[in-house]
């Protein structure tokens, strides 16, 4: 009995001193980084709710100026600046942090919401690209870019999914 308790004190002990508080043993690796996905780790990653406005900006900074993007540009009004603030409020939640989509403009599901548009192979690419030139020029760590763009190749697949079953029909939605 008393081998048993002393090796169950031993583990214990041992268990708690690699992180002294146990959210932590939680949303860390071994080596003290965040794990994205867990909690707020990506929004915090991402610089906050002003880090996700700088890159929604140069996302459409890049739309305006990359020929890549001509496709996805023409689908969009001249001024984006209501644009931005939707996606960057969209993005905010969507990465742990405060539900900011939700508070100002109500429930969205994204497949959905993009039916109005044709999105097929290429306007997702054209879409994606916009935004791994715009995380490339945030002062992201390459594994937190790395792991965004891979996130948000996720949804983009998904539009293009439900389009391909449900053709575009603007005006419809
Ligand atoms: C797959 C390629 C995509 C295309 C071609 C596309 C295109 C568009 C267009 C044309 C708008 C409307 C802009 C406006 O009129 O104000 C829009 C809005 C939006 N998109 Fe996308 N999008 C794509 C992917 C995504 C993804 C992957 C996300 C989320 C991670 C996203 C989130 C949003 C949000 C939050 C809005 C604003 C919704 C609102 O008006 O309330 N989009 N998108």
């Amino acid at each position: 009995m008393w081998p048993l308790l002393a090796l169950v004190l031993i583990w214990h002990k041992r268990a708690s001193s690699r992180a002294p508080f146990p959210s932590q043993r939680r949303t860390m690796n071994p080596d003290q980084r965040p794990v994205f996905g867990v909690g707020d780790a990506s929004f915090q990653a991402a610089g906050g709710e002003a880090g996700l406005q700088r890159l929604v900006a140069d996302f459409y900074r890049v739309m305006d100026e990359a020929p890549e993007a001509a496709n996805v540009r023409a689908m969009y009004p001249a001024d984006v600046s209501e644009a931005a603030d939707r996606l960057a409020s969209f993005l905010c939640g969507w990465l742990g942090g405060p539900k900011r989509y939700a508070e100002k403009y109500g429930a969205i599901s994204i497949p959905q919401f993009h039916t109005r548009w044709p999105v097929g192979e290429a306007e997702r690419d054209a879409w994606l690209f916009c935004m791994e030139q715009a995380i490339a020029r945030q002062p992201y760590s390459p594994d937190f870019s790395e792991y965004l763009l891979r996130q948000l190749r996720v949804p983009a697949e998904r539009i293009r999914q439900v389009q391909a079953a449900c053709p575009a029909r603007p005006g419809q939605n």
